[in-house]
């Protein structure tokens, strides 16, 4: 890489050493990690990074399917400057408060489905949809039903990688033998891949039998014990599942009809992604109990997460009044944090970046789907802004390549070496662009990807892998 001059600071070499010396990434992989390092962003604009040599690149993955309004925002900047040098911190324990964090509260009450009048701010996604499982006994506890302590999750879920969020979530990759997961009172049920259903299935039919396995799982478990079931409305990163057509409104009316509270994990289809504030309702007609929410929230321009629950929820647990909701952060409400939020919020609404994300979405979507008659892609699925490229050895039997191929990540190399940054996951690729995404940017990334999934199918029957 070659160097440019710097004036103050450690060059990109030496910070990628020392990030090498001393950082442990999330997800690190020793062996590679320890050999190459890590690339070095130095900065973003919009859709855009560069590197440490002045590289740039586009940045199709969102950062990690958060930076919604897209880098480099003076204004946002400027919102959490001024707010830092106003009211740098100040806790909200108990009974103390501050402006950015009633103000967005009750913005996020506003903009929340039906009865999602209550606010509990974390720190992420994580710490969110962790709450939201102490929630779920609280509220059950309250309701006299202590008893109804077991969640139900999916296969191929991700919703985190505390403790709690990540024995929920449920990615075959993410578990691994060196960590421990707890099995007790979480039970998981299938993704709702139609994709993968069983050969011949109709979509109806593939519902059906989702629906009838929810069932036959919550008989096993006995519903009297069973307080919440834990969704992506979208399966972000177990491959950007889509649920069939009417899945979730049945799900949801299953457990309304157990007292089951539905908390719909919106951490990443939340705030535009699929071109609403929030999917559930307004994406996919299902009114959940708790919605987890993060990244969007701020475009990841600082950390912040939330959980939005229903004032049916508040009514309960608030019953008597002489109940301690023992749980929360040294930064839930953060002050810099919420009004970088309503800044956040401010911009969407004011560039109309949801109609954006409608509009370019839907472009985004059939320019990308026309990859599926490339050779060794099985499957385009996503909507509005997100969506996944899936790679396999045979189109028709739908056969995965050997995972020793890191296919995935093939085309992720080639795609950057193109300028192009996609996200692989195994033998999938991901991307989540900024809702800014223009129709110019969405043929780069279509042509792009293609011509780096042709040279990487072009690579791999060179050394003898068969694809059909
Ligand atoms: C659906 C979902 N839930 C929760 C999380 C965890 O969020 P965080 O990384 O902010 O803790 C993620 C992160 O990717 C996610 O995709």
């Amino acid at each position: 890489m070659t160097a440019p001059l710097r004036q103050n600071g450690p060059s990109p070499e030496e910070l990628w050493e020392m990030d090498r010396a001393h950082s442990l990434h999330p997800w690190t992989n020793f062996g590679p990690f320890e050999k190459e390092g890590s690339l070095l962003i130095e900065r973003g604009e919009g859709c855009y990074l560069w590197d440490g040599a002045g590289r740039r690149y586009f940045d199709a993955v969102g950062g990690m399917w958060c930076t919604n309004i897209g880098l480099g925002r003076a204004e946002m900047g400027q919102a959490i400057a001024d707010q830092a040098v106003k009211l740098g911190f100040a806790n909200s324990f108990v009974d103390v408060t501050n402006g950015p964090s009633a103000l967005l509260a009750a913005k996020l009450a506003a903009l929340a489905p039906g009865d999602l009048n209550r606010v509990h701010f974390t720190t992420g996604g994580s710490t969110a949809v962790d709450t939201a499982y102490r929630m779920v006994h609280f509220y059950q506890s309250c309701r006299g039903q202590p008893q109804k302590t077991q969640v139900i999750a999916r296969n191929h879920s991700y919703h985190g990688s505390t403790y709690i969020s990540q024995s929920i979530g449920k990615r075959p990759g993410d578990r691994v033998a060196e960590f421990r997961y707890k099995e007790s009172g979480i039970h998981h049920i299938s993704a709702p891949n139609f994709y993968r259903a069983p050969e011949g299935m109709s979509e109806a039919a593939f519902t059906d039998h989702l629906i009838a396995e929810f069932e036959a799982k919550l008989a096993e478990v006995g519903p009297e014990n069973v307080g919440g079931f834990f969704a992506e409305p979208i399966q972000a990163s177990g491959g950007v599942i889509v649920p069939p057509e009417g899945y979730l409104p049945r799900m949801a009316a299953i457990c309304r009809q157990h007292d089951i509270l539905f908390i719909a994990d919106e951490v990443v289809t939340a705030f535009g992604r699929l071109g609403h504030w929030f999917a559930s309702q307004d994406h996919f007609g299902f009114q959940p109990d708790i919605i987890t929410c993060a990244k969007g929230l701020t475009s990841g321009y600082i950390p912040l997460g939330a959980l939005i629950f229903s004032d049916r929820i508040w009514d309960v647990m608030a019953e008597g009044g002489d109940r301690w909701f023992t749980s929360g952060f040294t930064y839930s409400g953060h002050p810099v944090s919420c009004a970088a939020a309503l800044k956040n919020i401010e911009i969407m609404e004011r560039e109309d970046l949801l109609g954006n994300a409608t509009r370019t979405g839907a472009l985004f979507q059939s320019r990308l789907g026309a990859l599926r008659d490339l050779p060794m892609v099985g499957d385009v699925r996503g909507a509005g802004l997100m969506i996944c490229v899936e790679n396999v050895a045979d189109k028709a039997s739908r056969t995965l390549l050997l995972d020793d191929l890191d296919v995935g990540k093939r085309i992720s190399d080639t795609a950057e070496a193109m300028g192009l940054l996609v996200r692989p996951m195994g033998h999938l690729n991901v991307m989540s662009p900024p809702l800014t995404i223009t129709p110019e940017e969405v043929e780069f990334v279509a042509t792009t990807l293609e011509a780096a999934i042709r040279q990487v199918a072009d690579d791999l029957t060179r050394i003898g892998v068969r694809l059909s």
